[in-house]
């Protein structure tokens, strides 16, 4: 008997023509635009693990403070015994949340990656033997097809990546995720706060300018998959935050006017100097705004947990008793 199963529910070229069809459509509107997903191949999530590590970036260090301090409180609020973790990448900091869960039986990671996925769950076994892993190649963003596995269960979405996504596409998310959970469920969501701008622009744009390196890697992505001829040099990084919107915006701005050959999307992308393309959008959130984005989607909101500075929350909600 085997205590890890990996389930694919993502078709092996999904990826490829998902980020043709990304890279034509946000190249060719106008402002243009990327999704953030496509940053993570090796060199990117490479990249990402680096800028957890910088003095400027914050969110990782204080999420973890946070998941150290109070998993005790989530486990006795959950009596998880199914682990569910969105975009659990590497299961860092998740470990603390698997030590803290007395009667977690079985962890069902999931993520886009299959290397992640299966390198994650040979260090997690090793540590806990007893524990069964079913690991999940999905992208979340399209559906959640969870496998029967023993409630109550506990669907993680960590790291404040709920952030990428536009206000309209969360209120979609949280709905789905709301359908995946029964009576006795719960969500754990992990979302960065807003706060000072000056220590939000410098997560964005750190000293040793690795998320620099980090958003131009898109652009050595596209060049990669698509046979483009981007020259990273030819952009300037640029993290700005959005009052209004309340988000950082990464963008990557042409240092001069520059054509861009897709030779592989029959694309020639003009760029005028100073234009923008904006790579990423990184929402800030409060406790108030959380709240009400959760109730739309039928989830109660039961806990808010901060870091000691009061810069990021996790948030435990459980499905709300009167239906929508
Ligand atoms: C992984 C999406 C949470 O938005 O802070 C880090 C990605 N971008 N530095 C974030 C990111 C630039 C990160 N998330």
């Amino acid at each position: 008997m085997s205590p890890f199963v990996l389930t694919r529910a993502l078709p092996l070229d999904a990826t490829a023509a998902a980020l043709r069809a990304d890279v034509s459509a946000g190249l060719t509107r106008t402002p243009k635009e990327l999704p953030p997903k496509w940053f993570y191949d090796a060199r990117g999530s490479e990249l990402f693990d680096e800028i957890t590590l910088l003095p400027e970036y914050y969110p990782t260090r204080a999420e973890r403070e946070i998941l150290v301090d109070r998993s005790g409180d989530i486990a006795r609020a959950t009596g998880a015994r199914t682990l569910v973790e969105l975009g659990s990448g590497s299961s860092e900091k998740t470990r603390h949340l698997i030590r803290a869960l007395p009667a977690l039986d079985t962890y069902v990671p999931v993520d886009v990656s299959e290397s992640a996925l299966r390198g994650a769950a040979q260090t997690l076994l090793a540590e806990h033997p007893d524990l069964s892993v079913h690991a999940l190649v999905a992208d979340f963003q399209y559906g959640l097809a969870l496998p029967e596995t023993p409630g109550p269960r506990l669907l993680a979405f960590l790291g404040g990546t709920i952030g990428n996504l536009l206000p309209d596409e969360r209120a979609v998310f949280f709905r789905a995720l709301r359908a995946a959970l029964a009576p006795g469920d719960a969500l754990l969501l992990g979302t960065d706060l807003v706060k000072d701008e000056r220590t939000l622009v410098a997560a964005y744009d750190d000293a040793q300018g690795v998320t620099a390196a980090f958003n131009k890697n898109v652009l050595t992505v596209i060049n990669r998959e698509l046979e483009a001829d981007f020259d990273p040099d030819d952009f300037g990084h640029v993290a700005l935050w959005d009052a209004r919107h309340e988000w950082i915006e990464m963008r990557l701005r042409a240092r001069r006017d520059v054509v861009v050959k897709i030779p592989s999307l029959d694309l020639a992308v003009s760029f005028s100097a100073g234009e923008d393309l904006r790579t990423e959008v990184s929402a800030k959130f409060r406790r108030e705004g959380v709240r009400a984005e959760l109730a739309s989607a039928g989830l109660d909101l039961t806990h808010w947990w901060t870091d000691e500075q009061g810069r990021f929350a996790l948030s435990l909600s459980v499905p709300a008793s009167l239906p929508l």
